[in-house]
């Protein structure tokens, strides 16, 4: 497999996010985060760790940048932290926070990389979770207004934006099963929070897109490959195919809450206003989807809403990743297949895959061959698609450098490059050596 099977305007890349990696969390005027808030709070990560420092990127980021020029990257995925530009969310801007993404966006394109935006990855202006984060109408109205700022801020050097990264996780994550920031749970919380969402994913899409006209506008998606683990739980998996891989894409396609798979969903009508239809509906550019792994759902009496559970991995699997995922090329396959079978679904792109798996360091070498492998399996999973007709355009890995993984801490190492969080020192993986060897066409 070589880089040209892809043909020549595929997209190759890397990503990251600003939580997990910038740092100066309470540096030149930046505002508290949510995700500040959560990992403050004492048991809420595992490791006890927090994003304080993180890769220290915001110090580092020139560094960085050099780093994946010399891999040969065409692209660099990243994120603009909303309390950075606004510190509590909507009113005053703060100039330091703007500067800063001016000075990295110039970064890249002097380098001739591509910088792409992502105009929400999960770090909530504080300020507004305190008057009800996502649950609040209130929240979509000021990601309108940072949406509308940062697309006429940045445009002129902008090729590409997400708008939301993965709006289940940050949903079910955040507001349904309080594991990620802001810690809230049940469906008081998720459902509004829903709602509103969906909101900002197709009036954001629709702002962007007046300001930048040029500019491809998509959205990205988190989709695992859902199969029932026999005939009796086919409806069950349904249900978390629904709102695992389904949901999202579809308000933004037009076709609503499927009410009828997911009863549940009937008491999004007190969220909605008159014109709300229209408003989750956006003509997206493109959509990326973020896979790392497969479901398999059984029937259960004990899980309202979806009756089904998943069965761990570490269950049915004799190797996963360090996260506990299963690794199944396939799967990203079906999904593209998936995904790519909505009428209004134009053009797909991968914003994100990758694995956690322990490195080996010795002296100035990282060995990853797994991480490698993951990758080599994967993309060959996607040229099988693309093939078979699957209109997809781009490949972009998670993660340019381990960093901060939500929940987990820093303990899974997703990156191409390794993080010696002591020292800050970068040392690319043998990983990223053949990415940059593959990117060469070697
Ligand atoms: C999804 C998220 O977008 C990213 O923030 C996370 O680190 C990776 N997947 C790995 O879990």
């Amino acid at each position: 497999m070589k880089r040209s099977d892809f043909g020549r305007d595929f997209l190759w890349g890397a990503a990251s996010a600003s939580y997990q990696i910038e740092g100066a969390y309470n540096e030149d005027g930046k505002g508290e985060s949510v995700w500040d808030r959560f990992t403050h709070t004492p048991g809420k990560i595992h490791d006890g760790s927090t994003g304080d420092v993180a890769c220290n990127h915001y110090h580092l980021f020139e560094k960085d940048l050099d780093i994946m020029k010399e891999m040969g990257l065409p692209l660099y995925r990243f994120s603009i932290g909303w309390p950075r530009i606004f510190p509590t969310g909507s009113g005053a801007k703060n100039q330091k926070g703007v500067d800063f993404y001016h000075r990295l966006i110039d970064g890249c394109l002097s380098r001739g990389i591509e910088p792409a935006v992502t105009l929400y990855h999960w770090d909530l202006p504080q300020a507004l979770e305190d008057r009800g984060g996502w649950t609040s109408r209130e929240t979509y109205e000021h990601f309108c207004e940072y949406v509308d700022f940062a697309t006429k801020e940045y445009g002129s050097k902008i090729k590409r934006w997400m708008i939301l990264n993965e709006p289940f996780a940050f949903t079910t994550l955040g507001y349904m099963l309080g594991q990620h920031a802001p810690g809230r749970k049940g469906p008081s919380n998720y459902l509004p929070a829903v709602h509103h969402t969906a909101l900002a994913q197709g009036e954001g899409g629709r702002i962007a897109k007046a300001n930048c006209p040029n500019a491809e506008v998509g959205t990205t998606y988190s989709c695992s490959w859902i199969e029932p683990a026999g005939s009796f739980s086919a409806q069950a998996a349904a249900r978390y195919d629904y709102l695992m891989n389904r949901m999202f894409v579809e308000t933004g396609l037009g076709l609503g809450y499927n009410t009828k798979l997911l009863p549940l969903l009937k008491k999004l009508d007190a969220f909605q206003k008159e014109g709300d239809d229209s408003r989750m509906k956006f003509d997206f550019d493109f959509i990326g989807i973020q896979n790392y792994s497969r479901e398999i759902i059984r029937w259960s009496p004990f899980i309202p809403y979806v009756w089904g559970s998943m069965i761990p991995a570490k269950k049915r699997c004799p190797k996963t990743t360090d996260m506990g995922w299963e690794i199944y090329p396939d799967g990203i396959y079906h999904l593209l297949k998936q995904f790519a079978s909505y009428k209004g679904v134009k053009k797909i792109y991968v914003t994100e895959n990758g694995a956690a798996f322990p490195d080996v360091v010795t002296g100035d070498r990282v060995h990853d061959a797994e991480r490698t492998q993951f990758i080599q399996d994967y993309l060959g999973a996607v040229l099988r698609a693309k093939n078979e007709g699957v209109n997809v355009q781009g490949y972009i890995i998670w993660s340019f450098t381990d960093n901060f993984e939500w929940a987990e801490g820093y303990r899974p190492r997703f990156g191409l490059v390794h993080v010696d969080y002591e020292t800050q020192k970068r040392t690319v993986k043998d990983s990223g050596l053949w990415f940059r060897g593959f990117l060469a066409g070697k």
